[in-house]
Parts: C-alpha cells; structure tokens; sequence
C-alpha cells in the first residue's frame, strides 16, 4: 500500500513535467522565442531562462490551486517576449516609456504577432498585462494573474539575493563593468545578425 502511493505520487510527478512541457513545446521551439537565449535579463541569466521558471512555477501552484492554469503557462512564459533587449537601448526617454512601464503590453503585441490570438487569447492577455504591478498601476485582474506578478517578483529577488550576485552588486564597480561587456555582446549580437541578412 505504502510503496502503491509513492509510485503514484511519483508518477503525478514526472506527468506534471510533460505536461508543461506539451503546453510550452509549440511556442519555446519557434527560432523566435530561442532568441531570447541571448537576451540578457537580470546579471548573467537570459529572458529565456526566467520565462521558464516563471512558468514552471506559476504551471505547478496554478494547477495545484484549480487555476486556469493553461492560460497561465502561456501568459508566462511569454510576459517577456518583448522584441528588443532593453539593455540595447541608449537613447534616454522619459520615464513612462522606459522598459519597466512598456514592455508588459509590448510583450502582448510581439506574441500576437508571433503566435496570433489563438495563443495570446483574452484571459492570457490580461493575466501577462498586469505582471508588472505595481508599476504599471493598473492591477491584476484574476488570481491568475496575480499568481504570476507575485512569481515574477520572487524570481527576480530571488536571483538578485544569490550570494555571488549579492556580493557582485555589493562591489558596483565590477556591476557597471559587467553591464558594458552585456551591452557590448548585445550589440554585437545584433551587428552580427544585421550583417547575415
Ligand atoms: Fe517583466
Ligand atoms: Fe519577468
């Protein structure tokens, strides 16, 4: 009996991977969203890398919470999609336009563009929209969405905290030092790219 239950919740276990991994599968595999691979976010990790924690986490406590968490899934993995690296940036703008305040709804429109509205639905929509509260005033409108504007917040904090990134924004010089070797990669990239097309 005791070893029936744990296979049980073993198994529950491994399905809960392929199952976000069949509802992730047709957006992450596009060359589109395998760019974001290069998209630096925070110090050292890619846009792609947090978009897939973010969903995983927002997958595993929608579902355990009896959420809409399909529409979940795909509004974070995709609350990022934005189309440029906001690193890339060097014309200064004021301060409503800056990425903190635009690219929740510039995310919205670059994943319609991409994957239409059959993907980006209404609910996925409003759930991405907010994530950004409460810098973008408006705020969420479902559980789901705030679900994924409290998971985004921990992951960045989180990855902030790590000892090694403490310890590196501790010392601001090596910060400022490291942000001009990601802004020069960016621009590489992009230079590079310009020049294959
Ligand atoms: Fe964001
Ligand atoms: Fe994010």
């Amino acid at each position: 009996m005791f070893i029936g239950i744990r296979l049980v919740k073993k198994k529950n276990k491994y399905d809960d991977y392929v199952e976000f991994y069949e509802l992730v599968e047709p957006i992450i595999k596009t060359e589109e969203y395998l760019k974001r691979k290069e998209f630096p976010h925070h110090i050292d990790e890619s846009a792609y890398d947090h978009m897939m924690r973010v969903a995983f986490d927002c997958y595993k406590i929608g579902k355990r919470s009896k959420m809409d968490y399909k529409s979940l899934t795909i509004a974070a993995i995709l609350h990022d999609f934005y189309e440029k690296p906001w690193q890339y940036q060097t014309e200064k703008l004021p301060l409503f336009k800056q990425h903190g305040f635009t690219h929740a709804q510039n995310a919205i429109d670059n994943a319609k563009k991409v994957y239409g509205s059959e993907v980006v639905t209404k609910k996925v929509e409003s759930i991405m929209k907010t994530h950004m509260f409460p810098l973008n005033i408006k705020p969420p409108t479902s559980r789901e969405g705030w679900l994924l504007t409290f998971i985004d917040k921990v992951d960045s904090i989180d990855f902030i905290l790590h000892p090694v990134i403490l310890f590196k924004i501790l010392r601001k010089e090596e910060i400022d030092q490291e942000r001009k070797l990601t802004l020069r990669k960016v621009k590489n990239i992009i230079k590079r790219k310009n020049e294959s097309s």
